[in-house]
């Protein structure tokens, strides 16, 4: 697992930006919290492509870690609407994840919210990123 690991980190060297976006929404959907480091410096990369940074958050949404709210903070005024509108995103579902009281959240902070609103569909990200 680490070495497969090491692989998706080296690869977001790449020039590909879709290749490094699809590396994130992986590291995200694997779930393992190794991938903060990354993903955390991947967000922070301002010269990044806005399509990997927005993922970059999006991962640390998936993962779900309260550890991650403080850096997605700090990108809620992100100058890339994308970005700050993800890292707010990610911010309410961490929160509704790591809850300790679930029925008192209003139906917005569902997790299917998150996966129907929240840009897991690539054809509109992509749209998104273009307009
Ligand atoms: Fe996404």
């Amino acid at each position: 697992m680490l070495c497969a690991f090491f692989w998706y980190v080296a690869a977001f060297k790449d020039d590909s930006a879709l290749l490094k976006h699809e590396l994130a929404y992986v590291l995200g959907q694997m779930k393992n919290p190794h991938a903060h480091a990354v993903l955390k410096s991947v967000l922070a990369t301002m010269d990044e492509d806005p399509m990997v940074r927005h993922e970059a958050a999006e991962a640390l949404g998936a993962i779900g870690s309260l550890e991650s709210i403080p850096i997605l903070e700090e990108y809620l005024k992100d100058e890339s609407d994308v970005v700050s509108q993800t890292c707010e995103l990610a911010i309410e579902k961490i929160k509704y994840d790591n809850r300790e009281d679930k029925e008192k959240l209003p139906e917005r902070y569902d997790t299917r919210s998150w996966l129907i609103s929240g840009s897991c569909n690539m054809a509109s990200e992509h749209i998104l990123y273009k307009s």
